[in-house]
């Protein structure tokens, strides 16, 4: 089992992430973090069949409720918080006990949150089972619902006091899950490591054939990474802002396609490799390692263009959907861009004209 401590800045907050196999299965890695005698787990109906049992048969010295959401983004809503704080109120959740999420990062943001607010907050664990959810949603503490006019527009920090990565889980995973969750990985190391970013060019095929021994690597490293930009900036004042590389034009990809045509992860594929080449434009970056970046995502079978998925969007649509992204103030664009695999800036000021320009040619 591989373990990652997290150090957060308010010591309190520290907690562990556990990677390995067959750890759902093992009552330890969760009885030293509860301390009550009651748990509440929330799933959805896609992974309560797959991991409900296991997980219930580990906590039996408790007494355990659970709750099912219906599977997919639109029920990180208010309305199934709503449900879920309601199931907990009446099975008598009191303060002293514990949350646990199993399964993606809907279920994660939406529990995280339930644990927030419930009672002014209650202990919160998160098991993670998608590929997404152990290398991003699970490390930072952000919690969220998704609100009619935006995605994430309600929620809380709150970090769990623990996450157990049962890497087990990933064996039911879509593949194309599986490669989404790869797209944030290769992110992280573009954004802060590069020795990472080499380590993934030569484990692509082990990576591929989910290799538990690489997998736990894999994610444990990403994990620092998240984990090492969180710390500095808990709160999200600054250097977090690192972690949207690639966002700006994925979201625009997304909100532009519609959204649920591509999965996130794919979005950013595409927003990372474009905002490399925009880099390359501006001078930025040397062309050699937007190649790289571009090749690491390809390796992957992720996609790296926007030209087979926007047949039918204009160039404009995709820059105004742009500049509604909330990062951005006035009209100009403020992008995250690789300056070197393994370090990014924040450049504010980019005029939307110039991006537009490079969308033109992006598409040709
Ligand atoms: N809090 C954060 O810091 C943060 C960071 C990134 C993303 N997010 C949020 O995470 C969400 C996306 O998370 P996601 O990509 O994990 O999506 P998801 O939770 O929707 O899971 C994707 C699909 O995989 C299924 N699934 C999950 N685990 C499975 C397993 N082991 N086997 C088979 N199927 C399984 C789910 O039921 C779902 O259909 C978004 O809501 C996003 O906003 C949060």
């Amino acid at each position: 089992m591989n373990i990652l401590d997290l150090q957060l800045p308010t010591k309190s907050s520290d907690y562990q992430i556990l990677i390995g196999k067959d750890l759902l299965s093992d009552s330890n890695n969760f009885s030293s973090v509860i301390k009550g005698q009651q748990v509440f787990i929330v799933s959805n109906e896609t992974v309560a069949p797959l991991y409900l049992k296991v997980l219930k048969n580990s906590l039996s010295q408790y007494e355990t409720h659970s709750y099912i959401l219906k599977d997919g983004e639109k029920y990180k809503s208010l309305g199934s918080l709503e449900d879920i704080l309601d199931s907990m109120l009446k099975v008598g959740l009191r303060r002293n006990a514990t949350l646990i999420a199993l399964g993606g990062g809907v279920v994660g943001d939406i529990s995280g949150f339930a644990a927030a607010i419930y009672q002014r907050g209650i202990s919160f664990i998160q098991v993670p089972t998608t590929l997404l959810s152990q290398v991003d949603s699970s490390v930072g503490g952000k919690t969220a619902v998704n609100h009619p006019s935006g995605k994430n527009m309600l929620g809380a920090f709150h970090q769990p006091v623990r996450v157990v990565t049962d890497l087990n889980t990933l064996k039911t995973l879509p593949k194309r899950e599986f490669l989404a969750g790869v797209a944030e990985i290769i992110k992280a190391s573009v954004i802060a490591d590069r020795d990472f970013f080499e380590w993934l060019e030569l484990n692509t095929e082990s990576i591929l054939a989910q290799e538990s021994a690489t997998l736990a690597t894999m994610i444990q490293r990403a994990c620092g990474i998240k984990a090492k930009i969180v710390s500095l900036d808990e709160k999200e004042q600054g250097v977090r802002a690192w972690l949207n590389l690639g966002h700006t034009f994925g979201h625009a990809i997304e909100r532009a396609l519609g959204f649920g045509k591509l999965l996130h992860g794919e979005a950013v594929a595409i927003g990372m490799v474009m905002a490399a080449e925009y880099s390359v434009k501006l001078g930025l970056l040397s062309p050699s390692e937007s190649v790289a970046i571009k090749r690491l995502t390809q390796g992957f079978g992720l996609p790296t263009n926007i030209e087979t998925q926007v047949d039918d969007v204009s160039t404009s649509e995709l820059v105004s959907a742009m500049a509604l992204d909330k990062k951005n103030v006035d009209t100009d664009l403020t992008l995250i861009l690789p300056k070197a695999i393994g370090k990014v800036t924040i450049e504010h000021n980019i005029k939307t004209q110039d991006v537009e320009q490079f969308i033109e040619q992006y598409l040709e």
